[in-house]
């Protein structure tokens, strides 16, 4: 058995992209390993959407032509930088075995093949998407209690700060045949929660099995009947495809988690509109109202840019505003990012880092107190919890409540797979601490 390693950077749906790849070579001889040192095939998986990855890597590379010098080592360089700048990397990096975009890594197994026979370079960065899905393999053995399916790939949006659109090409949806198959199989493995990924997951249209387009509201509605499936979940989501079916879908299925990714991005209007997200800031409040109205118990989660070109201190104070209104269990926030060939890259007013830098602070204050105030919230209550697998102490348990929050609990490893009302006692930093509703009650009838 060979050993693979893989260092996999940026969103889920790497984490998926990675998890393939593994699975793809596991038939040609090579066995997944925790640690670089040992291993004879090295894939960086990498993420482009923000500064300095194309210098992460090239000191990451820098790092393996060393081990590379010493023994035998095949290294691969996967993902959205490998899409954006192949070339460049196979000139610079002459260590590097092979290049493969995020569409094709099907491929990996006759490129490898390639590089041992012939040896030199290999690079492949089409987009044949459907091709791709086909070819991954089945994937078999246990797997984990939660699991990322992606349903949906590419952005048609074009936000003037993002590089998505052009590393991971134009949308496409798999077909709602595929997408069951596949989710029965992972449910069949043992996933009891199921996260539907996309770069634009609520914008998905697939083919349905009665030849028409569905919605995701639709899919999520079939994946829910699926026997043993607990909890359904999906991201990431765009405010201006939030349709009143999939509004409605957070009433109608049990199974569909009251939590939800929505990016804003900025709480200013003229932002808004420079950074060509195709809402403003009164259709996002709106949208939340209607969210929250069906679904009360609705905990949201969005993402911030600060600093984007032009952003003045009364642009920042709209977002901090927003912010407030709105409350938020939990956030992403990042300083802008300036990424060439997109269009805000080109613009005039870019903001020196020390303001973006203060600006990130201020916002990130106000989302941490957010998030703590809404664990605090959970103590004292009684929440659903999914064991996901054993902590670190003899029978204990960890698992997530349906807003992804950690919870530690006693004597539930015998539950793990499954879900359990827990009485939350504490809170900490990065999770909470609760106790089974069945043990306390226990203790109360003795
Ligand atoms: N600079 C900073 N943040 C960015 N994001 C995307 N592109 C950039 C950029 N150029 C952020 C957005 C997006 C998240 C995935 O990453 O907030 O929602
Ligand atoms: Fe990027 Fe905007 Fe598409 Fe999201 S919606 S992937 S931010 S272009």
């Amino acid at each position: 058995m060979k050993k693979l390693f893989i260092k996999t950077y940026g969103c889920q749906m790497n984490v998926y992209d990675s998890a393939r790849m593994a699975e793809l070579l596991a038939p040609i001889g090579f066995c997944s390993s925790a640690t670089p040192d040992d291993a004879d095939m090295i894939i960086l998986n990498t993420c482009h959407i923000r500064e300095k990855a194309a210098e992460k890597l090239y000191s990451e590379l820098g790092r393996l032509k060393k081990l590379k010098d010493e023994r035998k080592l095949t290294i691969a360089v996967a993902g959205c930088v490998a899409q954006a700048e192949g070339q460049e990397i196979m000139a610079r990096a002459p260590q590097v075995d092979i290049v493969v975009g995020p569409q094709s890594y099907h491929r990996l197994p006759e490129m490898i093949a390639r590089t041992a026979r012939c040896g030199g370079q290999t690079l492949e960065t089409e987009f044949p998407v459907l091709e791709k899905f086909d070819a991954l393999p089945k994937g078999e053995g246990p797997g984990s209690t939660s699991a990322f399916l992606t349903v949906q790939e590419g952005c048609d949006k074009f936000c003037s700060f993002c590089v998505v659109p052009y590393t991971r090409g134009p949308e496409y949806s798999r077909p709602v045949a595929q997408i069951e198959e596949e989710a029965a199989r992972l449910v069949a493995r043992g996933a009891r929660e199921l996260t539907l990924l996309g770069q634009n997951v609520n914008a998905y249209r697939g083919e349905g099995p009665d030849s028409k387009m569905w919605s995701l509201a639709k899919l999520l509605g079939r994946l829910a009947n699926i026997d043993g499936l607990a909890r359904l979940r999906y991201m990431t989501s765009h405010p201006r495809d939030m349709s009143d079916d999939l509004i409605a879908a957070h009433h109608d299925l049990v199974q569909l988690m009251p939590y939800l990714h929505l990016p804003v991005q900025s709480g200013s209007n003229r932002i808004l509109k420079a950074m060509n997200r195709g809402h403003s800031v009164d259709d996002y409040r709106r949208l939340v109202d209607r969210i929250r109205t069906t679904r009360p118990d609705i905990a949201l989660s969005s993402d911030f840019i600060v600093g984007f070109p032009g952003e003045s201190d009364v642009d920042f104070a709209a977002t901090l505003a927003l912010v407030r209104d709105v409350g938020f269990a939990q956030a992403y926030s990042f300083k802008y990012s300036r990424r060439p060939g997109t269009p805000a890259a080109a613009a005039h007013k870019q903001i020196p880092d020390d303001v973006k830098e203060e600006r990130l602070r201020k916002l990130q204050l106000v989302l941490g107190e957010q998030r703590a105030a809404f664990d605090a919230a959970s103590v004292g209550r009684v929440i659903d919890v999914l064991f996901e697998k054993p902590g670190r102490r003899a029978r204990q348990a960890i698992g997530r409540t349906p807003y992804l929050q950690p919870v530690h609990v006693e004597n539930a490893a015998a539950y793990i797979g499954e879900v359990r009302p827990v009485h939350i006692d504490a809170v900490f930093p990065n999770s909470l601490k609760g106790t089974l509703v069945s043990a306390r009650q226990e203790a109360i009838d003795h």
